[in-house]
């Protein structure tokens, strides 16, 4: 997640840039910078920290005399490379003739930086954006739109990126695959952006860029080309959303956005760590590969939500990697007297990498001489200076104080580390590895479809069930986290009292809350106990309480026993529950909104803990 924005016109641009930036900071804000260019000259300006600091850096030094009318500008969210001046966009070629800004991952940057390198090119940075600026400028012969065009072909990942020429003044190219971009048309000027607040303030005219598409931009005139280069017509769209409603992306709330945001959350999480076919890779600057061998147990410490992706991960890595797993909540963990040694894994998941008792846990476990693993969210956060190895979910910054789209990330983060660790171990063969590996790599495309239509689905669920005072959420196997994070959802942002069981307790005391009024919801996907998880359905049912089922597409075995069912995309049965925390989330936000309460602002709550 990086925020970019493109400018060419008639107006001062290092202006319009940075109020453009200020409304694409919620995108990142570990480094920011623009390049903007007036007569034969880029002025290139790049700050570690938020936009204040840009503004600092930009504040010392000589502006561009007259002003330039043209420019690029991001905010950076890291991903490939430490947080660090260097690696800030814009990145440049040696000779900075060619300026790009790219928010996502090019795959294949490490072959092409090879290449680039054998031909003579010297990189100054660690980013896949450099490789992009290199390549421009090693076939650049004068024409910007034609050089970005081949380039784009030789790209493999998602990404969005735009380029600026110092040879062609008046022109801007952006070019987009997966990752957003839109286009702003003015009189006399043109915008290019990964979100239209970007430019509202200037224009409420935009066109939108698909898949594989270039973009020419010039004052106010704007080309769009599709990957053949024939030139497409596209309609203009008007913008009616007023500001706020559009830097929550048109929802009406942040929490309703980043459930929808999750597909690109797992997509930036999960795809460039499964390029091979049957196997993921880890291995980065901040994560050693070398931590996983010869472990003897895996341990997660971590606190509410991300407590229930650590529990995940048992599931998977026992039955994967056939390892020992403990998980327990950072809060106890720390003031046990845990029995961890050198020969222990211990993952610390936060998705602030703040909370203060995920930290004490991770430095108990260090202190003993476990190998400490920060899974976290936030770059440059305090869990990962207080490990040996960091693991980060690519979520982009979340907003709302629930936590949705780190979750979900957190639980692909946990089964790439489960089924790396079953290939360091021989556990699972080469053909069931590549199972999960597509299984995972298709995803994003699941929540997609699962989305298509789900907030009526779930909204008519929440119309009959809105105003119960009292919620069980069941579940088996990998169920069971997903229950308790349904059930922590519906608590934290619409104050309604839940439960959440292994369905297998439930004769064992949670039965006697049952009568007609209580909303039981039941995670059923598939699993190799779905046929116990129905028969707990039957028992909640004669007890008249009114089940709500996630189930698996084309399974109807709870159907004739349930009052709803909401069928998530079919895949491996560890990760179908990823898909069924999506409609969880969603009825918590559903019913927390016919409650009149704000979902993004729960009361008493804070978005990140770091008090104990
Ligand atoms: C629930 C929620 C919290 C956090 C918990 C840990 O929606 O957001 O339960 O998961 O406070 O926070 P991090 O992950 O930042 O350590």
């Amino acid at each position: 997640m990086c925020g970019i924005i493109g400018y060419v016109g008639a107006r001062p641009a290092e202006e319009i840039l940075l109020a453009g930036l200020r409304k694409l900071e919620y995108r990142g804000y570990d480094s920011a910078g623009l390049s903007v260019l007036a007569d034969g000259t880029i002025r290139a300006v790049r700050a570690v920290g938020n936009l204040d600091h840009l503004e600092a850096a930009l504040a010392q030094e000589d502006a561009l005399v007259p002003p330039a009318t043209i420019g690029i500008a991001h905010t950076r969210w890291a991903t490939h490379g430490a947080v660090s001046e260097q690696n800030a966009h814009p990145l440049c070629d040696a000779e900075g003739r060619i300026h790009v800004v790219v928010n996502g991952i090019v795959e294949n940057y490490v072959g092409l930086r090879d290449r680039l390198t054998a031909a003579g090119a010297t990189f100054s940075s660690q980013t896949d954006a450099e490789v992009i600026a290199q390549l421009i400028a090693s076939e650049y012969d004068g024409d910007l739109a034609a050089t970005v065009q081949h380039a784009l072909g030789q790209l493999d990942g998602f990404f969005a990126f735009v380029a600026m020429a110092l040879d062609e003044p008046d022109v801007l190219v952006g070019a987009r695959r997966e990752c957003p971009l839109v286009i702003g048309r003015g009189t006399d000027e043109s915008f290019v952006a990964s979100a239209v607040p970007a430019f509202l303030a200037h224009t409420r005219s935009t066109q939108l860029i698909e898949n594989g598409e270039i973009v020419v931009l010039r004052a106010g005139e704007v080309e769009i080309r599709d990957a053949n280069g024939a030139p497409v017509e596209r309609e203009l769209l008007e913008i009616t959303w007023d500001a706020d409603t559009a830097e929550k992306g048109g929802y009406e709330t942040f929490m309703l956005k980043e459930i929808h945001d999750q597909a690109d959350a797992l997509a930036e999480t999960i795809n460039d760590r499964t390029v091979r076919r049957d196997g993921v890779d880890l291995a980065e600057e901040c994560f050693d590969e070398s931590l996983l061998e010869g472990i003897e147990r895996v341990v997660f410490v971590a606190c509410g939500t991300a407590y229930h992706a650590g529990l995940m991960g048992r599931y998977a890595i026992e039955e994967w990697a056939e390892l020992p797993v403990e998980v327990d909540v950072a809060s106890e963990y720390r003031y046990r007297n845990p029995l961890v040694g050198p020969r222990d894994l211990v993952v610390g998941i936060s998705q602030s990498g703040e909370t203060a008792d995920t930290l004490g846990a991770m430095r108990v476990a260090r202190e003993r001489g476990a190998r400490v693993v920060a899974l976290t969210n936030v770059m440059g956060s305090q869990a990962t200076r207080e490990c040996d190895g960091v693991l980060y979910t690519r979520a982009g910054l979340e907003i709302g104080v629930a936590a949705t789209k780190t979750f979900v990330a957190q639980l692909a983060v946990v089964y790439l580390l489960a089924l790396r660790l079953a290939e360091l171990r021989g556990t699972l063969s080469a053909e069931r590895r590549a199972e999960l590996v597509a299984a995972l790599r298709r995803l994003p495309q699941n929540v997609e479809e699962l989305l298509d239509g789900l907030d009526e689905q779930v909204d008519q669920i929440s119309q009959w069930c809105w105003q119960a005072n009292f919620f069980l959420y069941i579940g088996r196997h990998a169920g069971v986290p997903i229950a308790l994070e349904g059930a922590l959802k519906l608590k934290e942002i619409s104050y309604i009292s839940t439960d959440a069981y292994a369905a297998g307790e439930m004769k064992h005391g949670p039965i006697a809350m049952l009568d007609e009024h209580t909303p039981v919801v039941a995670v059923a996907t598939t699993s190799p106990v779905l046929t116990k998880v129905v028969n707990n359905i039957q028992e909640v049912a004669a007890r008249g309480a009114k089940v709500i089922a996630m189930t698996t597409a084309g399974d109807h075995t709870v159907d004739a026993h349930v009052k709803a069912t909401v069928p998530v995309p079919a895949s491996d049965p560890m990760l179908e529950p990823l898909l069924a925390v999506i409609p969880l989330q969603l009825l918590a936000y559903k019913i927390a909104m016919r409650r009149g309460l704000n979902p993004d602002q729960p009361r008493n709550l804070a978005k990140t803990v770091t008090v104990e």
